[in-house]
């Protein structure tokens, strides 16, 4: 029986192969966050010659790449990106995804936006038959909180502060519990709209290309329903 660790590490490993045919030495690559990224940052590393370097989606794993000597570049000095690789808290079949567990959600969400494929990266415990089982973070301006929060209370949802987090961006974290996600991209449109909300853990308006999915069978494509 493999543990989520090994299952991780499979689909770190399986991601690595998934893009080597597109490494070239002009090649800036998206890399997001979390402990499954962690694994394939590591599983990168040996290949580091065969491209110019990574854009991260976060300190944490923009510290571990120079750790491997992948130079790491500011998103502004990159212009085209083949792909962007990250992990999900969930992901449904027609590969909307809630992120940002790990409270790197906005940096995902830039990075992603300017690369040409998503590919998502996850175990099997994380594919839902409908979103909301994780608590959806909403990455707040700290003066908007509270007005965020009771907007959040009226779309059916219960926030709550986490505790003593600062995100890269210097705001705070909503999870929020109980909502209904029938419509992802609706969700993520009308959370959008809250005024300081910064970004919606919803990535639907925008989702994952491909998905890997590690399980104890191997590794399997999933290309959306
Ligand atoms: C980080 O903010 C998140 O979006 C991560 O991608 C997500 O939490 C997955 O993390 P793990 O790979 O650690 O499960």
């Amino acid at each position: 029986m493999l543990t989520q660790t090994d299952l991780k590490r499979n689909v770190a490993d399986a991601a690595v192969q998934f893009i080597l045919p597109l490494l070239a030495p002009g090649v800036v690559l998206g890399v997001g966050t979390g402990s499954t990224v962690d694994l394939f940052i590591d599983a990168l590393a040996p290949h580091k010659a065969n491209f110019r370097g990574a854009a991260s989606s976060s300190e944490r794993s923009a510290a571990r790449m120079r750790e491997h000597g992948i130079e790491v570049f500011d998103l502004n000095e990159v212009g085209t990106m083949p792909v962007y690789v990250d992990g999900a808290d969930e992901i449904d079949r027609s590969l909307n995804m809630i992120k940002g567990g790990g409270g790197a959600l906005t940096r995902e969400k830039i990075v992603a936006s300017v690369a040409e494929r998503f590919v998502c990266i996850v175990d099997e415990s994380k594919v839902v038959d409908q979103l909301g089982g994780f608590p959806l973070p909403v990455e707040v301006i700290p003066m908007a909180r509270t007005s965020v929060a009771r907007r959040l209370a009226a779309l059916g949802g219960q926030p709550v502060l986490r505790d003593g987090f600062i995100t890269d961006n210097g705001c705070e974290i909503l999870d929020v519990s109980g909502l209904a996600i029938p419509d992802p991209a609706a969700l993520e449109a009308s959370i959008n709209n809250i005024p300081g909300v910064v970004c919606c853990g919803l990535f639907a308006l925008a989702g994952a290309d491909i998905a890997l999915v590690s399980g104890q069978g191997g590794v399997a494509e999933m290309t959306g329903s």
